[in-house]
């Protein structure tokens, strides 16, 4: 049996672990949960999982909360001090990080000091502070276990060879919604058409990531510190089928790739339980039914949000904090309709521009370039709509 605390509960990657807990009760429990505002989805899993704790970001909402729940055991607490509470929760042998952006920094860092094993689905937090993160893990002894698909491939890949054999990593892309949109068509991209994933169905925010090419962004980003590698080492591929999740080719010339359905239910399962294997979790991939699956190279041209990913790599120390904090404001007003398509990788661009990167050799140091970068984009918007 091994006891789970969820951060981010009541997201995407959130209902699918919970779905993973219900199907395999003898060998999860669920000890804490955390989310942010959605109270009413959280009482509803608080009645189902009975955790001992629970958090929620603000104070309002940990009242209301506290209320609803007076005939349950369980601790209310809100703010960061509740998401640490959470990600540190007494018993817990496996902290899943699924809150989305720079948030889950302080709770996942929280967790590993706590001695927790980290399930890791968000991404933000090694493109922020990965160096830190690793360096933490490594002298805790903390194993850290990716949750985003492209990396539990990599991560399986690796079971075939030797980490001094690795010539690169090969993530796959599925292009998003837009993969065949002219320029002219992205000028005039809309939200709806933004949100309509063709393979994926998640959060908000990554499916934005996902029609930018952000997201492939930071999963390289994700890829140099879980699996230390330089950037010119690891190579994107557009495969629009979404079934080759990702591939290691080593020096011989092997490569080995990791394949299924586009699942998530799949790689958490495998962070949970690793190094088990569980029975049944994901639909078996019929391959002969898919028939054909293709490879092509990534347009910058078209995509520069992954060109920018690249650029924040090679600068080092805070940039990458700059190129996600800039992203999740324009998201953010993307989301909001305030912004167009184009305008995402533009607020990106000028706010990694206005910005001379610093060591990142403290949290507090990543989280000093966050904040820096969030109120320069929100400024960047500003003078555009103004
Ligand atoms: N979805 C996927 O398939 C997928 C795949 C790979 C990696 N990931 C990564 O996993 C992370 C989560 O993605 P998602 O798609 O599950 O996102 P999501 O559906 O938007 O869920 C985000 C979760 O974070 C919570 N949250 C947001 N802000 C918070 C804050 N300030 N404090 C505490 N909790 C907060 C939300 O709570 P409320 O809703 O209650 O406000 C929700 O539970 C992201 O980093 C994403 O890149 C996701």
């Amino acid at each position: 049996m091994k006891n789970i605390s969820l951060l981010g509960s009541t997201g995407s990657i959130g209902q699918s672990t919970l779905g993973i807990v219900e199907k395999f009760p003898d060998r999860f429990k669920v000890v804490a949960l955390a989310a942010g505002n959605n109270i009413d989805l959280l009482e509803r899993q608080v009645r189902r999982f009975k955790p001992a704790v629970v958090a929620v970001s603000g104070e309002a909402s940990a009242a209301a909360l506290k209320k609803r729940l007076h005939d349950l055991p369980v601790s209310v607490f809100s703010g960061i001090e509740g998401m640490v509470r959470v990600a540190a929760a007494d018993g817990a042998d496996i902290t899943v990080s699924a809150i989305v952006g720079t948030a889950g920094l302080v709770p996942t860092m929280a967790a590993i000091r706590a001695g927790k094993a980290i399930a890791l689905a968000n991404k933000e937090v090694l493109v922020t502070a990965g160096e830190l993160v690793m360096a933490e893990c490594r002298g805790r002894g903390t194993s850290l276990l990716p949750v985003d698909s492209e990396h539990s491939a990599i991560f399986q890949c690796l079971h075939a060879g030797e980490n001094r054999d690795i010539r690169k990593l090969l993530l796959t892309a599925s292009g998003g919604p837009f993969r065949e949109y002219s320029k002219t068509d992205l000028a005039k991209a809309t939200l709806a058409q933004a949100l309509r994933h063709p393979n994926w169905s998640m959060g908000r925010k990554i499916t934005i990531d996902s029609a930018t090419l952000m997201n492939k962004g930071l999963e390289v980003i994700e890829a140099r510190w879980l699996f230390g590698l330089p950037p010119e080492r690891i190579k994107v591929l557009v495969h629009p089928q979404s079934i080759v999740h990702s591939m290691v080719e080593y020096c011989d010339g092997a490569v080995v790739a990791q394949l299924g359905m586009p699942d998530m239910k799949g790689p958490i399962a495998y962070a949970l339980s690793y190094p088990e294997r569980l029975e049944g979790v994901s639909p078996s991939l019929d391959i002969a039914r898919v028939g054909t699956l293709t490879f092509e190279e990534p347009d910058l041209d078209r995509f520069p949000c992954l060109a920018y990913a690249f650029d924040a790599l090679k600068a080092g120390g805070s940039m990458p904090a700059v190129l996600s904090a800039a992203n999740e404001v324009a998201v953010r007003h993307f989301l909001e309709e305030r912004i167009g398509y184009n305008d995402i990788a533009r607020v990106i661009r000028k706010t990694m521009d206005a910005h001379a990167p610093s060591p990142v050799t403290t949290v507090e140091d990543a989280l000093k370039a966050d904040l820096w970068a969030r109120q320069e984009a929100e400024r960047i918007i500003e003078d555009r709509l103004g």
